[in-house]
């Protein structure tokens, strides 16, 4: 049930939810008014655009109220500080001992939450460690696990790589989490749409997010293949459901390094087609 409302003394008419519901579900009666095409209802992919564009604040679908929303005008990052955020983060490899507080830790992640996701199906689910002592446990089943594999000769083919980062790792170096007091993991079932792009957008805006709060994060692939496929008894630990793949694992805390300035990098390889 969409629980398509409209304030008709708010309503100007004005079709632009019709005009932006790429699914068609929503028409006009013969007053102008928006209604919902009853052959079209099961089209609707729930998006709330139809809430979102309405310049009245008329329109309600779900139970949602519009002036809920954050509104939007005057309230975007001017491009040249979202360049110097995308330019300046930097993978950190060196935290604070300390926690981040969960209050802020549960905001990025329900910000992080608004990344897109293919025909808006979410399929996402974060799992935190947000607590350090926590955290400091599965750091050490996890490097115990993993250098009993790399000691018994049982790393995965194809994984090799891991056990060379084990050996070559400094003394008391965390090659796994580099040190870090948390760590999320985006998980989504595996026969979802899109699972591997969907978890990925929403790391990345927490990335982005958690940088913009002077958080520092890493990328983390060695957490990843470990949890994943060298000791995946460490799933069970971190209560990741059977059917979900890991999509992306991120390390992240308080930076105990600053940098100064970008890097300066090659762009990708950028091709301007001519049709
Ligand atoms: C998918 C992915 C996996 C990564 N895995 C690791 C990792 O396991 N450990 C690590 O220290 N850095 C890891 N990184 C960080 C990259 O090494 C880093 O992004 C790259 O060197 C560029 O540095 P920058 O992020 O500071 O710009 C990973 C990055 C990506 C995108």
């Amino acid at each position: 049930m969409l629980q398509f409302k409209v304030d008709t003394e708010k309503c100007i008419r004005c079709g632009e939810c019709a005009r932006d519901c790429f699914a068609g579900v929503i028409g006009e009666d013969g007053d102008g008014l928006p209604m919902v095409v009853p052959e079209r209802e099961g089209l609707c992919i729930e998006c709330q655009h139809c809430l979102a564009v309405c310049p009245a604040g008329a329109l309600s679908v779900f139970g949602l109220d519009p002036e809920a929303g954050r509104p939007l005008k005057g309230g975007m990052p001017d491009p040249g500080r979202m360049e110097t955020l995308l330019m300046g983060r930097r993978s950190v490899r060196r935290y604070k001992k300390e926690g981040v507080d969960p209050a802020l830790i549960r905001h990025l992640l329900e910000v992080a939450s608004h990344a897109p996701t293919a025909v808006n199906r979410r399929p996402v689910r974060l799992t935190v460690v947000d607590d350090p002592a926590a955290m400091d446990r599965l750091r050490r089943a996890a490097t115990d696990a993993a250098l009993k594999r790399l000691r018994d000769g049982t790393i995965p083919a194809g994984y090799e790589r891991i056990g060379d980062y084990l050996k070559n790792g400094r003394k008391d170096e965390d090659v796994i989490f580099r040190g870090a007091p948390h760590v999320l993991l985006a998980t989504a079932p595996e026969t979802a749409l899109s699972p591997m792009a969907d978890g990925h957008i929403v790391m990345s805006y927490f990335d982005l997010l958690a940088s913009s709060h002077g958080l520092g994060t890493v990328w983390d692939g060695i957490a990843r293949a470990v949890i994943s496929a060298v000791c995946p008894e460490l799933r069970d630990l971190l209560g990741i459901p059977a059917d979900h793949v890991i999509v992306c694992v991120m390390a992240f805390g308080k930076p105990a390094v600053t940098y100064h300035r970008t890097v300066q990098r090659p762009g990708c390889d950028i091709h301007s087609a001519t049709i």
